[in-house]
């Protein structure tokens, strides 16, 4: 017997125009396609000179959105997509973290100073950093820039590097928003995806989390995943309702050609739910999230208060003409005075760069007036467009200025 949720979602699907949208070709398949994170993006991208960029910081302001990646992990998750290496010894990890630091000094004198409004710290697994790092670069951080009072200062932690030595230490150091990976609460699928731990470990790490102080906690999951059924998924849901985190990713399984799930996936599809279960796990979020009390802002992102809207992700993907990002590490991108760049995506050359006395700056562009306006635009699938605001930045409407492809 199917639950009152399924039936719901059910009811909602049936009345779906997907026959409509198949006649049109929007449809596709999993894995051929992938969702642009950043716009444009890397592929999209030549070599561009560090001069160009470095001549256009003076004209942007010092007030900034600030990512840092960290490119560790201990294992390789089957579906991840994100650049990072496994089991650094710790020669690496400190001989990559001097680098940051270089870089983040490096801009700091760029700028004449930076006056950060948000932080984010992703990777890859920030958490592999052992507390004493992660001290190091909170203060190196704060040396080299001043972290408004009041702004997000995101964290991102596994469950298995969550540990109270080092939450104490983000607390010291200012975090206020932790993000942690737990992708499933079934034993099966953690296995199958090669997370390294289990529901109860990943329970008694979020515990761990809130007990130590932090409010604004965000848990990831994705559906989509090998063996993952229905009511596996619904069982997912009822842990949010169990749980009550502030805020909940649920990320459709993205299946990037690089990742074993992709080769699974291509040799057959088996165990992977058919894409009319994908759109139903989606139409289950949706009603499960609402009825348990939480907010759809993004997408794929619910919140249960708005006090505690996640900053960055506005600053990064609807305010993005307004406050540059400046994302540094291997791999990370930024988005500077209409300038789209990324950095090197190798942590070897990366390192090398920076001793050299080099920036790590690999790729980019400088856009058009009117490929900002669609950058806008593109990000803006993810998370809205306000079309006043759109008109206060660049001077046009919205709807006008994309008359062709909103009609
Ligand atoms: C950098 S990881 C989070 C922190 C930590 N490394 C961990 O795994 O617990 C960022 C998140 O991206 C999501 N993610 C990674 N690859 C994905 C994919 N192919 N499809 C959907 N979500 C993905 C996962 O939900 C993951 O928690
Ligand atoms: S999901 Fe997290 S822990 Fe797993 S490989 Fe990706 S970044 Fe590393």
């Amino acid at each position: 017997m199917q639950s009152a949720l399924i039936e719901k979602a059910r009811g909602i699907q049936r009345k779906l125009p997907i026959q409509e949208i198949k006649k049109f070709g929007i449809e596709r398949r999993r894995d051929d396609y992938f969702l642009n994170i950043a716009y444009p993006s890397l592929q999209a991208m030549d070599s561009i000179e560090p001069e160009v960029i470095v001549h256009t910081i003076p004209s942007v302001g010092n007030r900034i959105a600030l990512y840092l990646h960290i490119p560790f992990c201990t294992r390789l998750c089957y579906y991840c997509h994100y650049y990072k290496v496994f089991n650094a010894a710790q020669a690496l990890v400190e001989a990559y973290l001097t680098a940051l630091m270089k870089e983040i000094t490096f801009y700091s004198q760029a700028f004449g100073g930076l006056k950060v409004e948000s932080v984010y710290i992703g990777g890859g697994t920030p958490s592999y950093l052992d507390p004493d790092q992660m001290k190091r670069l909170f203060e190196h951080i704060r040396r080299h820039a001043t972290i408004n009072s009041g702004a997000e200062i995101t964290f991102e932690m596994h469950p298995e590097s969550v540990t109270l030595e080092r939450l104490k230490i983000l607390r010291a150091s200012g975090v206020n928003r932790i993000s942690m990976g737990v992708e499933s609460f079934n034993d099966t699928i953690l296995a199958s995806e090669n997370r390294g731990h289990t529901v109860d470990e990943a329970i008694r790490a979020y515990e761990a989390i809130v007990s130590a102080g932090f409010e604004n906690v965000n848990l990831d999951l994705i559906y989509g995943l090998r063996h993952q059924t229905i009511s596996i998924w619904e069982e997912n849901l009822e842990r949010m309702r169990e749980l009550k985190p502030i805020s909940m990713c649920a990320y459709y399984l993205r299946v990037k050609t690089s990742t074993p799930d992709a080769k699974l996936y291509q040799s057959g599809a088996d165990g992977f739910p058919s894409e009319e279960d994908l759109i139903l796990m989606h139409i289950m979020t949706f009603e499960a999230m609402k009825e348990i009390g939480y907010e759809q802002l993004i997408v794929d992102w619910f919140i249960r208060t708005t006090e505690h809207f996640h900053k960055y992700q506005d600053h990064n993907w609807r305010q993005t003409d307004r406050i540059p990002l400046l994302g540094l590490g291997a791999s990370a991108y930024s988005y500077l005075g209409g300038i789209q760049y990324y950095n090197i995506n190798d942590i070897a050359q990366y390192i090398e760069w920076l001793n050299r006395g080099k920036t790590a700056i690999w790729r980019g562009e400088v856009l058009p007036f009117d490929e900002k306006m669609r950058r806008t635009a593109v990000l803006g699938l993810k998370m809205g467009i306000d079309r006043q605001d759109f008109r206060s930045i660049y001077g046009v409407d919205f709807c006008e200025q994309f008359s062709s492809t909103t009609k």
